[in-house]
């Protein structure tokens, strides 16, 4: 059975974020988006972003790089077309309205597939991850930036005792890393290979899934 979940109410919350959101975001988001776009380019030209929203991340991909973004509200995209055209960032291709669960793509078509701070957005995070698993090619890798929950430890015991004060400015510790590993463990080609602490103070993780030539 399909899951049903809330697009509409996705896209109507970020049509009230468009015009706010990189006055609010640019500066505490630069440094996981830098890397994510830099670690994508390392595995070769032809990437994906899943959630590209304005385009924060669009810059920072190399040159040589050809980027395709996806995102569900149009509100998000017509500002990352406003910067590709402001900024003449000829490394960005097709800029298109569409769900990370349903991505019009073909088979193995991706280098790598970033996803910079949209996969706890995304209700079925699963079957996102499943269609960035299907675009990508063998050897490729899928990106993900993302405040992620400690699994265990004291950082997690911190995590529990901040969580009330972590909602209150919109974010949550309720998608841990082990929800990514359990993902890769059903594919026999899916593998984490990293999970590093970026800025703030290891507030957010940059995770690298590999997809493996099987
Ligand atoms: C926090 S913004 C991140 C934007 C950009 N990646 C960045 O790092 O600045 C999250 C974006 O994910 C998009 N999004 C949420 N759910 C989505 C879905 N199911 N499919 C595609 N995009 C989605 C939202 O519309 C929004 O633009």
């Amino acid at each position: 059975m399909a899951v049903q979940y809330d697009l509409e109410g996705q896209k109507r919350a970020y049509a009230k974020w468009a015009p706010i959101y990189d006055k609010v975001y640019v500066k505490l988001l630069a440094d996981a988006q830098r890397k994510a776009a830099a670690t994508a380019a390392r595995c070769g030209p032809n990437i994906l972003e899943v959630g590209v929203g304005t385009g924060l991340v669009l810059p920072y991909y190399p040159h040589h790089c050809r980027v395709t973004g996806i995102d569900l509200s149009a509100d998000m995209l017509r500002k990352a077309v406003d910067k590709k055209v402001a900024r003449h960032l000829g490394q960005v291709g097709l800029l298109a309205a569409m769900d990370a669960c349903n991505l019009g793509f073909a088979d193995h078509s991706f280098d790598a597939v970033t996803v910079p701070f949209v996969i706890t957005l995304v209700p079925d995070p699963e079957g996102a991850l499943d269609e960035m698993h299907r675009v990508l090619k063998p050897g490729g890798e899928i990106i993900v930036a993302s405040k992620l929950g400690a699994d265990d430890g004291p950082v997690m015991h911190i995590e529990q005792a901040l969580a009330p004060l972590v909602k209150k400015v919109g974010w949550s510790i309720a998608f841990k890393a082990s929800r990514l590993r359990n993902w890769a463990a059903k594919y026999d080609d899916m593998e984490v290979i990293e999970i590093s602490p970026v800025f703030p103070v290891g507030f957010f993780k940059l995770v690298r899934i590999r997809k493996n030539a099987v």
